[in-house]
């Protein structure tokens, strides 16, 4: 299967922005300006903006994604949120093992890991991230880093579910920097991520793949980074907070 036969999905991830009063905004101008979209618009909002996020998006080509979701369906989890609660209430996407969280909320492969597995069994599609550290690609340990997080993060998941779920490669050091990884790095990763998935999987599933690039992606850097073979949509940070430019990367993906 070559890249036109997969799905391509540009994701806005949020992040900790907009109140549910910003985002009801931002959804209103958004719809008009992505409703003709070639491909998946998925919007990944915090807790507090997905019922927002769902009332307004109902009946557009707007998915709703969350950006975490716990392992475990209840219990003495103190500020948890499982995985059911968000599918039952309309979301259909999740992000998981973001490097923020990742970096700063102690986000294993392992717990990557348990949260790909539940949200997978609520019905949720995982958007995965993967993604080597700047001292790292420097020390030119990328291949090394991947292989890792792919093992850990993928224990255990079958052929089958890998259908429904997008991976991620966001590069640390690109996210939010400005720093956009090359054309050619963003799908050299890509690639080596896919072959990763066709080792464990074989070359049916890794073909069927979506991979996206993420880290400093924008209206100005996405055509290119999107027109790689290996590189199937986009997971947008700070771009994702401005609707025009938003749906600028959307209209890229062509
Ligand atoms: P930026 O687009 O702001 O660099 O963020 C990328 C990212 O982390 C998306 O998940």
């Amino acid at each position: 299967m070559n890249k036109a036969k997969r799905d391509v999905v540009i994701a806005g991830n949020w992040k900790m922005n907009k109140s549910p009063a910003e985002a009801k905004e931002l959804i209103t101008a958004l719809k008009p300006l992505v409703a003709d979209a070639d491909c998946k618009v998925v919007i990944c909002v915090p807790y507090t903006d997905l019922f927002v996020a769902v009332e307004e998006t109902k009946g557009t080509n707007i998915k709703v994604g969350a950006e975490n979701c716990h392992w475990e369906k209840s219990g003495a989890f103190t500020g948890e949120i499982a995985p059911q609660w968000l599918k039952e209430m309309g979301v259909e996407y999740c992000v998981i093992g973001h490097s923020e969280r990742r970096q700063y909320f102690g986000e294993t492969d392992k717990t990557v890991n348990l949260r790909t597995k539940a949200a997978l069994e609520a019905g949720l599609k995982p958007i995965v991230c993967v993604g080597e550290l700047k001292e790292e690609r420097l020390a030119d340990k990328t291949h090394e880093v991947l292989d890792t997080q792919m093992a850990g993060g993928f224990d255990g998941i079958t052929a089958e579910q890998m259908a429904d779920i997008i991976i991620a490669y966001e590069p640390v050091w690109a996210i939010g920097t400005g720093l956009t990884a090359t054309d050619e790095q963003a799908n050299e990763a890509c690639a080596y991520i896919r072959s990763i998935i066709a080792a464990k999987y074989g070359q049916a599933v890794a073909d069927a793949a979506v991979i996206q690039y993420g880290g400093s992606m924008n209206d100005a850097n996405a055509a290119g980074l999107l027109a790689q073979t290996d590189v199937d949509g986009g997971l947008i940070g700070g771009a994702s907070l401005v609707a025009d430019k938003f749906a600028k990367v959307v209209a890229a993906a062509k």
